[in-house]
């Protein structure tokens, strides 16, 4: 299915078990009525994947993705899912390179390529996500960071592959914090994501590519964010944990 602008995520992250994503799909259909003129996609925990594509029912606008996968497809691997296993429960996107992944988990740009090869092998939409730190950010390293990040995580893919993603910016320091970069820093590095971008592949081919903006996306403050030139969408976290908040972001502009 195509990737409608503009895009909004939901990351659950380590929230919402099989029963609540039951109910919450349901309790966000109510809320949110289907529209052909934007993408919204659900972030679960894998093991509720299941519960919230049974309870959304014929509502399949209401997307799916996955949070993390392993790159290999199978083996001896306890605990890790692979991307054929995301898509056969019904993922579509999945995301590489979150930053709790890079700093809770200790995922290497490296590592992240390999997922994002793996991603794209198994015919699912990465969402690489990218971001400095505040040390960075302090230190003048957004741009050296987030070039880095994007270049190393799309480095296994052709030229194809790339046209074929969608990054989240995502600065470390405004996850879970309350903090929001203002619209003018969202627009100046999602510039420059697109600018990276266009040295991978073809003009129209980088303009098309999705950048959404996410930390601290709230009801208040989404409508300033999707006005800021090249932001394509947002990520919510800890907003997209309530039906209401979530249905009211998914239908602004
Ligand atoms: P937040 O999380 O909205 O709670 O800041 C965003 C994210 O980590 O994707």
């Amino acid at each position: 299915m195509a990737i409608q602008k503009p895009f909004f995520g939901g990351n659950w992250k380590l929230h919402h078990g099989p029963t609540r994503a039951r109910e919450f799909a349901g309790a966000f259909a109510e809320l949110y009525p289907a529209r052909r003129d934007r993408t919204v996609v659900f972030f679960p925990p894998a093991l509720s994947l299941a519960a919230f594509r049974e309870a959304r029912g014929t509502r399949e606008d209401l997307r799916l993705g996955v949070q993390d996968v392993y790159w290999e497809t199978e083996g001896a691997f306890t605990g890790a899912i692979s991307a054929d296993m995301a898509r056969d429960a019904g993922a579509e996107f999945v995301l590489a390179g979150h930053s709790e992944r890079r700093h809770v988990f200790g995922d290497s740009d490296a590592d992240v390529a390999r997922k994002v090869a793996a991603i794209a092998d198994a015919a699912l939409t990465p969402v690489l996500c990218v971001g400095e730190t505040l040390d960075q950010r302090e230190a003048r390293e957004v741009e050296a960071i987030v070039r880095r990040q994007v270049e190393a995580g799309l480095e296994p893919l052709a030229a194809s592959g790339v046209a074929d993603v969608v990054i989240a910016y995502e600065p470390v320091w405004a996850i879970g914090t309350g903090r929001t970069a203002s619209a003018e820093d969202a627009a100046e590095v999602h510039a420059l994501i697109r600018d990276t971008l266009g040295g991978l592949i073809d003009a129209p081919d980088a303009g098309a590519v999705p950048l959404i903006y996410g930390g601290s996306v709230k009801p208040h403050n989404i409508s300033e964010l999707l006005a800021a030139d090249q932001v394509d969408g947002v990520l919510v976290g800890g907003a997209s944990l309530s039906a209401e908040d979530f249905a009211h972001i998914c239908q602004s502009d």
